[in-house]
Protein backbone atom coordinates (compact mmCIF):
# COMPACT_ATOMS: atom_id res chain seq x y z
CA UNK A 1 0.00 0.00 0.00
CA UNK A 2 2.95 2.58 0.95
CA UNK A 3 4.59 1.38 -1.89
CA UNK A 4 1.82 1.79 -4.03
CA UNK A 5 1.43 5.43 -2.95
CA UNK A 6 4.86 6.72 -3.09
CA UNK A 7 4.86 5.29 -6.65
CA UNK A 8 2.03 7.49 -7.66
CA UNK A 9 3.97 10.44 -5.71
CA UNK A 10 6.96 9.77 -8.11
CA UNK A 11 4.91 9.29 -11.10
CA UNK A 12 2.91 12.27 -10.38
CA UNK A 13 6.68 14.65 -9.86
CA UNK A 14 6.97 12.64 -13.46
CA UNK A 15 4.28 14.09 -14.82
CA UNK A 16 4.93 17.78 -13.73
CA UNK A 17 8.92 17.60 -14.14
CA UNK A 18 9.63 19.41 -17.47
CA UNK A 19 13.34 19.54 -18.99
CA UNK A 20 14.45 23.07 -19.33
CA UNK A 21 17.81 24.82 -20.61
CA UNK A 22 19.86 25.28 -17.52
CA UNK A 23 20.13 28.93 -19.05
CA UNK A 24 16.80 29.47 -18.61
CA UNK A 25 17.25 28.92 -14.80
CA UNK A 26 18.82 31.81 -12.02
CA UNK A 27 19.32 31.88 -8.64
CA UNK A 28 17.38 32.71 -5.94
CA UNK A 29 19.11 36.05 -4.60
CA UNK A 30 19.11 35.12 -1.00
CA UNK A 31 20.26 31.63 -2.28
CA UNK A 32 23.30 32.39 -0.27
CA UNK A 33 21.16 32.21 3.43
CA UNK A 34 21.43 28.04 3.13
CA UNK A 35 24.47 26.60 3.81
CA UNK A 36 27.07 25.09 1.29
CA UNK A 37 27.85 21.22 1.32
CA UNK A 38 31.19 20.62 2.78
CA UNK A 39 33.78 20.18 -0.14
CA UNK A 40 34.46 16.51 0.86
CA UNK A 41 30.34 15.98 -0.14
CA UNK A 42 29.95 17.87 -2.79
CA UNK A 43 33.09 15.81 -4.62
CA UNK A 44 31.18 13.25 -4.01
CA UNK A 45 27.66 14.99 -5.06
CA UNK A 46 29.62 16.10 -8.36
CA UNK A 47 30.94 12.81 -9.56
CA UNK A 48 27.27 11.66 -8.72
CA UNK A 49 26.42 14.11 -11.34
CA UNK A 50 28.95 13.28 -13.23
CA UNK A 51 27.94 9.59 -13.84
CA UNK A 52 23.96 10.17 -13.55
CA UNK A 53 23.14 13.07 -14.16
CA UNK A 54 20.64 15.70 -12.70
CA UNK A 55 18.08 13.10 -11.53
CA UNK A 56 16.27 14.94 -8.95
CA UNK A 57 14.17 18.11 -10.30
CA UNK A 58 15.80 21.72 -9.66
CA UNK A 59 12.11 23.48 -7.99
CA UNK A 60 11.34 26.56 -9.27
CA UNK A 61 9.34 29.44 -8.96
CA UNK A 62 8.09 32.17 -11.28
CA UNK A 63 10.45 33.36 -13.61
CA UNK A 64 12.41 30.28 -13.38
CA UNK A 65 14.34 31.36 -10.02
CA UNK A 66 15.83 28.18 -7.89
CA UNK A 67 14.16 27.42 -4.76
CA UNK A 68 15.66 24.17 -4.33
CA UNK A 69 18.33 22.84 -5.50
CA UNK A 70 21.17 25.40 -5.86
CA UNK A 71 23.85 22.28 -5.78
CA UNK A 72 22.29 20.74 -8.57
CA UNK A 73 22.02 23.50 -10.86
CA UNK A 74 25.98 24.72 -9.87
CA UNK A 75 27.21 21.13 -10.52
CA UNK A 76 25.09 20.74 -13.77
CA UNK A 77 26.80 23.98 -14.60
CA UNK A 78 30.39 22.91 -14.08
CA UNK A 79 30.00 19.85 -15.90
CA UNK A 80 28.05 21.34 -19.00
CA UNK A 81 24.77 19.82 -18.69
CA UNK A 82 22.40 21.51 -21.44
CA UNK A 83 19.25 20.79 -19.80
CA UNK A 84 17.50 19.87 -16.32
CA UNK A 85 14.67 18.54 -14.85
CA UNK A 86 12.66 21.08 -13.22
CA UNK A 87 9.91 21.03 -11.12
CA UNK A 88 7.06 24.11 -9.85
CA UNK A 89 7.88 24.33 -6.11
CA UNK A 90 4.78 23.38 -4.07
CA UNK A 91 4.95 26.69 -2.25
CA UNK A 92 1.53 26.70 -0.67
CA UNK A 93 1.25 29.93 -0.11
CA UNK A 94 4.74 30.33 2.12
CA UNK A 95 7.71 32.84 1.72
CA UNK A 96 10.01 31.23 -1.26
CA UNK A 97 13.51 32.07 0.81
CA UNK A 98 11.41 30.23 4.01
CA UNK A 99 10.57 27.50 1.69
CA UNK A 100 14.08 27.12 0.47
CA UNK A 101 15.61 26.78 4.24
CA UNK A 102 12.60 24.31 5.36
CA UNK A 103 13.99 22.29 2.33
CA UNK A 104 17.86 22.27 3.09
CA UNK A 105 16.85 22.02 6.47
CA UNK A 106 14.72 18.68 5.29
CA UNK A 107 16.83 17.17 2.91
CA UNK A 108 20.56 17.90 4.12
CA UNK A 109 22.48 16.64 6.68
CA UNK A 110 22.73 19.99 8.50
CA UNK A 111 24.25 19.96 12.98
CA UNK A 112 21.96 21.34 15.77
CA UNK A 113 23.93 24.88 15.46
CA UNK A 114 23.28 25.01 11.43
CA UNK A 115 19.43 24.20 11.68
CA UNK A 116 19.68 27.17 14.34
CA UNK A 117 20.94 29.75 12.09
CA UNK A 118 18.16 28.96 9.52
CA UNK A 119 15.57 28.90 11.89
CA UNK A 120 16.92 32.57 13.09
CA UNK A 121 16.91 33.60 9.38
CA UNK A 122 13.16 32.31 9.45
CA UNK A 123 12.69 34.42 12.27
CA UNK A 124 14.20 37.01 10.66
CA UNK A 125 12.52 36.75 7.46
CA UNK A 126 9.03 36.67 8.90
CA UNK A 127 9.43 39.98 11.12
CA UNK A 128 10.32 41.65 7.77
CA UNK A 129 7.03 40.24 6.38
CA UNK A 130 5.09 41.32 9.55
CA UNK A 131 6.77 45.37 9.48
CA UNK A 132 6.01 45.42 5.32
CA UNK A 133 1.87 43.68 6.47
CA UNK A 134 2.05 46.93 9.08
CA UNK A 135 3.07 49.55 7.03
CA UNK A 136 0.57 48.22 4.34
CA UNK A 137 -2.35 48.06 6.95
CA UNK A 138 -1.20 51.64 8.30
CA UNK A 139 -1.56 52.41 4.21
CA UNK A 140 -4.79 51.40 4.03
CA UNK A 141 -6.04 52.92 6.91
CA UNK A 142 -4.31 56.57 6.02
CA UNK A 143 -1.71 55.66 8.97
CA UNK A 144 1.97 56.77 9.11
CA UNK A 145 3.40 53.48 8.64
CA UNK A 146 5.33 53.09 5.79
CA UNK A 147 7.33 50.02 4.36
CA UNK A 148 11.25 50.28 4.53
CA UNK A 149 12.57 49.11 1.01
CA UNK A 150 13.93 45.83 1.28
CA UNK A 151 17.28 44.33 -0.79
CA UNK A 152 15.41 41.06 -0.73
CA UNK A 153 13.53 39.42 -3.61
CA UNK A 154 9.83 39.97 -3.26
CA UNK A 155 7.56 38.46 -0.80
CA UNK A 156 5.11 36.79 -2.93
CA UNK A 157 3.06 36.00 -0.22
CA UNK A 158 2.66 35.43 3.53
CA UNK A 159 0.82 32.39 3.37
CA UNK A 160 -2.43 31.17 4.41
CA UNK A 161 -2.20 31.13 8.32
CA UNK A 162 -0.51 34.22 9.50
CA UNK A 163 2.95 33.47 9.75
CA UNK A 164 3.97 36.85 11.19
CA UNK A 165 2.26 35.76 14.01
CA UNK A 166 4.78 32.40 14.16
CA UNK A 167 6.58 32.30 17.54
CA UNK A 168 10.12 31.27 18.23
CA UNK A 169 8.57 28.44 19.56
CA UNK A 170 7.07 27.12 16.54
CA UNK A 171 10.06 27.98 14.45
CA UNK A 172 11.88 25.94 16.67
CA UNK A 173 9.69 22.89 16.33
CA UNK A 174 10.29 23.23 12.36
CA UNK A 175 13.93 23.25 12.63
CA UNK A 176 14.26 20.65 15.20
CA UNK A 177 16.27 22.86 17.80
CA UNK A 178 15.44 24.26 21.30
CA UNK A 179 15.06 28.07 21.45
CA UNK A 180 17.62 28.77 23.58
CA UNK A 181 19.88 27.61 20.86
CA UNK A 182 18.02 29.92 18.10
CA UNK A 183 18.42 32.81 20.79
CA UNK A 184 22.13 31.76 21.13
CA UNK A 185 22.62 31.88 16.99
CA UNK A 186 20.30 35.15 16.95
CA UNK A 187 22.82 37.10 19.28
CA UNK A 188 25.92 35.66 17.64
CA UNK A 189 24.60 37.52 14.49
CA UNK A 190 24.29 40.44 16.32
CA UNK A 191 27.47 40.90 17.96
CA UNK A 192 29.92 38.61 15.56
CA UNK A 193 28.08 38.35 11.89
CA UNK A 194 31.47 36.77 10.76
CA UNK A 195 31.41 33.80 13.48
CA UNK A 196 27.90 33.31 12.83
CA UNK A 197 28.40 33.21 8.88
CA UNK A 198 30.98 30.40 9.89
CA UNK A 199 28.54 28.69 12.37
CA UNK A 200 25.75 28.46 9.62
CA UNK A 201 28.41 26.94 6.94
CA UNK A 202 29.23 24.47 9.95
CA UNK A 203 32.74 25.18 10.35
CA UNK A 204 32.72 26.33 14.12
CA UNK A 205 30.28 25.35 17.07
CA UNK A 206 28.00 27.71 18.52
CA UNK A 207 29.38 27.57 21.89
CA UNK A 208 32.93 27.78 20.97
CA UNK A 209 32.27 30.94 18.81
CA UNK A 210 29.68 32.24 21.28
CA UNK A 211 32.95 32.67 23.56
CA UNK A 212 34.78 33.89 20.92
CA UNK A 213 32.71 36.86 20.40
CA UNK A 214 32.45 37.14 24.13
CA UNK A 215 36.15 37.76 24.34
CA UNK A 216 36.37 39.81 21.80
CA UNK A 217 34.11 42.03 23.14
CA UNK A 218 36.19 41.88 26.85
CA UNK A 219 38.82 42.54 24.85
CA UNK A 220 37.60 45.70 22.91
CA UNK A 221 36.17 46.85 26.97
CA UNK A 222 39.88 46.29 27.96
CA UNK A 223 41.36 48.28 25.48
CA UNK A 224 38.96 51.00 26.09
CA UNK A 225 39.56 51.25 29.30
CA UNK A 226 43.68 50.72 28.78
CA UNK A 227 43.33 54.27 27.03
CA UNK A 228 41.73 55.82 29.27
CA UNK A 229 43.65 54.80 32.12
CA UNK A 230 46.67 55.50 30.42
CA UNK A 231 46.89 59.20 30.89
CA UNK A 232 47.16 58.54 34.96
CA UNK A 233 50.19 56.08 34.55
CA UNK A 234 52.16 57.72 36.99
CA UNK A 235 53.13 57.62 40.76
CA UNK A 236 49.95 59.18 42.28
CA UNK A 237 48.09 55.57 40.89
CA UNK A 238 49.78 53.59 43.80
CA UNK A 239 51.64 53.74 47.00
CA UNK A 240 53.15 51.18 49.44
CA UNK A 241 52.18 52.07 52.76
CA UNK A 242 54.65 51.04 55.84
CA UNK A 243 52.74 49.43 58.33
CA UNK A 244 50.95 46.16 59.45
CA UNK A 245 48.60 45.00 57.51
CA UNK A 246 45.39 44.38 59.51
CA UNK A 247 45.57 48.09 60.73
CA UNK A 248 46.22 49.67 57.18
CA UNK A 249 43.41 47.62 55.66
CA UNK A 250 41.17 49.06 58.25
CA UNK A 251 42.25 52.84 57.40
CA UNK A 252 40.78 52.02 53.07
CA UNK A 253 37.56 52.30 52.36
CA UNK A 254 35.66 49.21 52.16
CA UNK A 255 34.70 47.71 48.74
CA UNK A 256 37.11 49.64 46.58
CA UNK A 257 40.07 46.72 45.41
CA UNK A 258 38.98 44.53 42.19
CA UNK A 259 41.43 42.13 43.66
CA UNK A 260 43.28 41.56 46.36
CA UNK A 261 46.86 39.38 45.94
CA UNK A 262 48.05 37.83 49.52
CA UNK A 263 51.32 36.00 50.16
CA UNK A 264 51.51 36.07 53.34
CA UNK A 265 54.37 34.56 55.80
CA UNK A 266 53.94 30.75 56.16
CA UNK A 267 55.01 30.54 59.54
CA UNK A 268 58.11 28.17 58.66
CA UNK A 269 60.25 30.20 60.31
CA UNK A 270 61.60 32.99 58.02
CA UNK A 271 63.60 36.46 59.36
CA UNK A 272 61.00 38.95 57.53
CA UNK A 273 63.21 41.78 60.06
CA UNK A 274 61.95 40.44 63.09
CA UNK A 275 63.49 37.50 63.89
CA UNK A 276 62.62 33.64 62.66
CA UNK A 277 60.53 33.19 65.78
CA UNK A 278 57.38 35.77 64.50
CA UNK A 279 57.05 33.44 61.78
CA UNK A 280 57.49 30.52 64.22
CA UNK A 281 53.55 30.95 65.68
CA UNK A 282 51.64 28.27 67.31
CA UNK A 283 49.30 26.74 64.91
CA UNK A 284 46.10 28.23 67.05
CA UNK A 285 48.01 31.80 67.00
CA UNK A 286 49.14 31.63 63.38
CA UNK A 287 45.89 30.88 62.20
CA UNK A 288 44.18 33.65 64.20
CA UNK A 289 45.78 36.36 62.43
CA UNK A 290 45.21 34.86 59.28
CA UNK A 291 41.38 34.86 60.09
CA UNK A 292 41.98 38.64 60.89
CA UNK A 293 44.04 39.90 58.25
CA UNK A 294 41.43 37.65 55.51
CA UNK A 295 38.58 39.47 57.04
CA UNK A 296 40.46 42.83 56.35
CA UNK A 297 41.16 42.05 52.97
CA UNK A 298 37.83 40.80 52.09
CA UNK A 299 36.23 44.50 53.65
CA UNK A 300 38.17 46.27 50.95
CA UNK A 301 36.89 43.74 47.82
CA UNK A 302 34.44 45.34 45.91
CA UNK A 303 31.22 43.18 45.34
CA UNK A 304 32.44 41.65 42.20
CA UNK A 305 36.33 41.30 43.52
CA UNK A 306 38.28 38.29 44.26
CA UNK A 307 40.89 37.16 46.57
CA UNK A 308 44.10 34.95 45.53
CA UNK A 309 46.04 33.65 48.26
CA UNK A 310 49.26 31.58 48.44
CA UNK A 311 49.84 29.42 51.03
CA UNK A 312 52.33 26.34 51.11
CA UNK A 313 51.58 22.50 51.90
CA UNK A 314 51.70 23.03 55.91
CA UNK A 315 48.40 25.50 55.93
CA UNK A 316 46.75 24.58 53.14
CA UNK A 317 43.81 22.75 54.28
CA UNK A 318 43.54 25.42 57.14
CA UNK A 319 42.92 27.58 54.35
CA UNK A 320 40.14 26.57 52.62
CA UNK A 321 38.31 26.24 55.25
CA UNK A 322 38.98 29.93 56.57
CA UNK A 323 38.24 31.58 53.12
CA UNK A 324 34.78 29.61 53.31
CA UNK A 325 34.39 30.92 56.79
CA UNK A 326 34.64 34.64 55.73
CA UNK A 327 32.10 33.51 53.32
CA UNK A 328 34.40 33.94 50.14
CA UNK A 329 33.44 30.84 47.31
CA UNK A 330 36.31 29.38 46.24
CA UNK A 331 36.82 29.17 42.05
CA UNK A 332 39.57 27.29 42.02
CA UNK A 333 42.35 25.43 44.00
CA UNK A 334 45.64 25.88 41.80
CA UNK A 335 49.07 24.03 42.35
CA UNK A 336 52.04 26.21 41.08
CA UNK A 337 54.43 23.64 40.30
CA UNK A 338 57.88 25.69 40.65
CA UNK A 339 59.51 22.80 38.59
CA UNK A 340 62.39 22.54 41.48
CA UNK A 341 62.27 22.72 45.21
CA UNK A 342 63.58 21.76 48.38
CA UNK A 343 64.86 18.00 47.73
CA UNK A 344 64.54 15.60 50.57
CA UNK A 345 65.87 12.29 51.19
CA UNK A 346 63.11 10.17 52.58
CA UNK A 347 60.13 12.15 51.42
CA UNK A 348 58.45 13.77 47.92
CA UNK A 349 60.83 16.82 47.14
CA UNK A 350 58.59 19.96 48.19
CA UNK A 351 58.42 22.50 44.99
CA UNK A 352 55.09 23.14 44.50
CA UNK A 353 52.60 25.90 46.73
CA UNK A 354 48.73 26.26 46.25
CA UNK A 355 46.92 29.30 44.95
CA UNK A 356 43.66 30.02 46.22
CA UNK A 357 41.38 31.75 43.98
CA UNK A 358 38.25 33.09 45.61
CA UNK A 359 35.55 35.62 44.58
CA UNK A 360 32.62 37.37 46.82
CA UNK A 361 29.90 36.77 44.59
CA UNK A 362 30.11 33.30 42.61
CA UNK A 363 28.34 34.83 39.62
CA UNK A 364 29.75 38.25 39.47
CA UNK A 365 33.42 38.75 39.09
CA UNK A 366 36.00 39.95 36.34
CA UNK A 367 37.53 36.97 34.52
CA UNK A 368 39.56 37.57 31.32
CA UNK A 369 40.32 34.70 30.25
CA UNK A 370 42.65 35.78 27.33
CA UNK A 371 45.86 35.89 30.45
CA UNK A 372 45.47 32.79 31.30
CA UNK A 373 45.05 30.97 28.02
CA UNK A 374 47.32 29.39 25.43
CA UNK A 375 47.34 27.95 22.56
CA UNK A 376 45.14 24.34 22.25
CA UNK A 377 46.75 20.87 20.86
CA UNK A 378 44.09 21.63 18.22
CA UNK A 379 46.14 24.29 17.02
CA UNK A 380 49.99 23.87 18.27
CA UNK A 381 49.77 20.22 17.12
CA UNK A 382 47.20 19.40 14.82
CA UNK A 383 46.97 22.68 12.79
CA UNK A 384 42.78 22.04 12.89
CA UNK A 385 41.10 24.90 11.45
CA UNK A 386 38.13 24.55 13.70
CA UNK A 387 40.73 25.72 16.59
CA UNK A 388 40.04 28.62 18.24
CA UNK A 389 42.18 30.88 17.62
CA UNK A 390 42.43 32.22 20.99
CA UNK A 391 43.37 29.39 22.54
CA UNK A 392 42.36 27.22 25.55
CA UNK A 393 42.23 28.29 29.21
CA UNK A 394 45.44 26.82 31.37
CA UNK A 395 44.61 24.04 33.77
CA UNK A 396 44.53 23.99 37.37
CA UNK A 397 48.35 23.46 37.70
CA UNK A 398 50.28 26.57 36.58
CA UNK A 399 54.04 25.69 35.89
CA UNK A 400 56.18 28.21 36.06
CA UNK A 401 59.97 28.21 37.58
CA UNK A 402 60.61 29.61 40.52
CA UNK A 403 63.09 32.46 41.44
CA UNK A 404 66.78 31.08 42.06
CA UNK A 405 69.64 32.69 43.01
CA UNK A 406 70.59 33.53 39.51
CA UNK A 407 68.10 34.38 37.67
CA UNK A 408 67.71 37.61 36.05
CA UNK A 409 65.01 39.32 37.42
CA UNK A 410 65.86 37.99 41.07
CA UNK A 411 66.58 41.47 43.60
CA UNK A 412 68.95 40.92 46.25
CA UNK A 413 68.25 40.44 49.95
CA UNK A 414 64.62 39.90 49.62
CA UNK A 415 64.16 36.39 50.92
CA UNK A 416 60.61 35.29 48.89
CA UNK A 417 59.94 37.01 45.76
CA UNK A 418 57.96 35.64 43.03
CA UNK A 419 58.61 35.36 39.82
CA UNK A 420 56.41 38.28 37.71
CA UNK A 421 54.89 35.51 35.35
CA UNK A 422 53.15 34.26 38.33
CA UNK A 423 51.60 37.28 39.52
CA UNK A 424 50.97 39.02 35.99
CA UNK A 425 48.86 36.74 34.65
CA UNK A 426 46.63 36.74 37.94
CA UNK A 427 46.32 40.60 37.66
CA UNK A 428 45.64 40.83 34.65
CA UNK A 429 42.60 37.89 34.90
CA UNK A 430 40.98 39.50 38.02
CA UNK A 431 41.05 43.19 37.55
CA UNK A 432 40.73 45.68 34.22
CA UNK A 433 42.77 48.85 33.79
CA UNK A 434 42.07 51.45 36.46
CA UNK A 435 41.11 49.08 38.79
CA UNK A 436 42.53 48.86 42.01
CA UNK A 437 44.87 45.85 43.25
CA UNK A 438 45.73 45.60 46.79
CA UNK A 439 48.85 43.39 48.42
CA UNK A 440 48.69 43.13 51.58
CA UNK A 441 52.27 41.35 51.91
CA UNK A 442 54.17 43.65 48.83
CA UNK A 443 57.20 42.49 49.79
CA UNK A 444 59.53 43.21 47.02
CA UNK A 445 56.24 44.66 45.28
CA UNK A 446 56.11 41.87 42.40
CA UNK A 447 52.41 42.52 42.62
CA UNK A 448 52.64 46.70 42.45
CA UNK A 449 55.13 46.24 39.32
CA UNK A 450 51.99 43.76 37.62
CA UNK A 451 49.88 46.07 38.29
CA UNK A 452 51.35 49.25 37.17
CA UNK A 453 53.01 47.65 34.38
CA UNK A 454 49.19 46.80 33.33
CA UNK A 455 47.79 49.98 34.32
CA UNK A 456 45.89 49.13 37.03
CA UNK A 457 45.84 51.51 40.58
CA UNK A 458 48.22 49.76 43.07
CA UNK A 459 48.15 49.84 47.46
CA UNK A 460 51.01 47.27 48.59
CA UNK A 461 51.25 47.45 52.72
CA UNK A 462 54.56 45.86 54.01
CA UNK A 463 55.51 45.66 57.80
CA UNK A 464 59.28 45.84 56.69
CA UNK A 465 60.81 48.94 56.54
CA UNK A 466 63.62 48.71 54.20
CA UNK A 467 61.03 46.17 52.22
CA UNK A 468 58.33 48.75 51.68
CA UNK A 469 61.05 51.21 50.42
CA UNK A 470 63.17 48.76 48.25
CA UNK A 471 59.36 48.12 46.95
CA UNK A 472 58.50 51.46 46.11
CA UNK A 473 61.74 52.16 44.18
CA UNK A 474 61.39 48.86 41.99
CA UNK A 475 57.78 49.99 41.50
CA UNK A 476 58.93 53.90 40.56
CA UNK A 477 61.07 52.34 37.78
CA UNK A 478 58.50 50.70 36.32
CA UNK A 479 55.72 53.43 36.57
C1 LIG B 1 55.99 35.92 51.47
S1 LIG B 1 56.49 37.55 51.54
C2 LIG B 1 55.73 38.29 50.15
C3 LIG B 1 56.58 38.28 48.93
C4 LIG B 1 55.99 39.01 47.77
N1 LIG B 1 54.87 38.27 47.24
C5 LIG B 1 57.02 39.25 46.68
O1 LIG B 1 56.86 38.73 45.54
O2 LIG B 1 57.98 39.93 46.93
C6 LIG B 1 55.59 38.16 52.90
C7 LIG B 1 55.82 39.62 53.19
O3 LIG B 1 54.88 40.03 54.18
C8 LIG B 1 55.50 40.94 55.07
N2 LIG B 1 54.70 40.94 56.30
C9 LIG B 1 54.76 40.08 57.33
N3 LIG B 1 53.84 40.39 58.26
C10 LIG B 1 53.18 41.46 57.81
C11 LIG B 1 52.11 42.23 58.30
N4 LIG B 1 51.52 41.96 59.46
N5 LIG B 1 51.66 43.27 57.55
C12 LIG B 1 52.23 43.56 56.39
N6 LIG B 1 53.27 42.87 55.87
C13 LIG B 1 53.72 41.82 56.57
C14 LIG B 1 56.89 40.42 55.19
O4 LIG B 1 57.78 41.42 55.63
C15 LIG B 1 57.20 39.94 53.78
O5 LIG B 1 57.81 40.95 53.04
Amino acid sequence: MVQLRIRAANADIKTRMKLVPLKSLRLHPEANRVPRMPPEQNAEFQADIAERGVRVPIEIIAGRVIVDGRSRYLAARRLGIKRVPVIRAPLNGDDPVIYMLRAATKRRHLTDDQRACLAREEMEILSRIATRERARQGGLTGGRGRAKPSNSLPITSVGKQSRTKTSRGTVAVTYRVSERRIRAAQQLKQVAPQLYEQVKAGEQRLTVAKREADRESKRQEQRRLSRAARPHRDESNWEIRYGDCVEELAKLKPGTARLVFADPPYNQGIDYGPGRKADSLSDEAYLAWCRRWIKACVRVLTDDGSLWVMISDEYADHFGLLLREAGLHRRSWIKWYETFGVNCTNNFNRCSRHIFYCVKNPRRFVFNADAVSRPSDRQSKYADSRANPHGKLWDNVWCIPRLVENSRERLPDFPTQLPLALVRPIVLCASQPGDLVIDPFSGSGTTGVASVESVRRFIGIEANQKFARFAGERISMRS
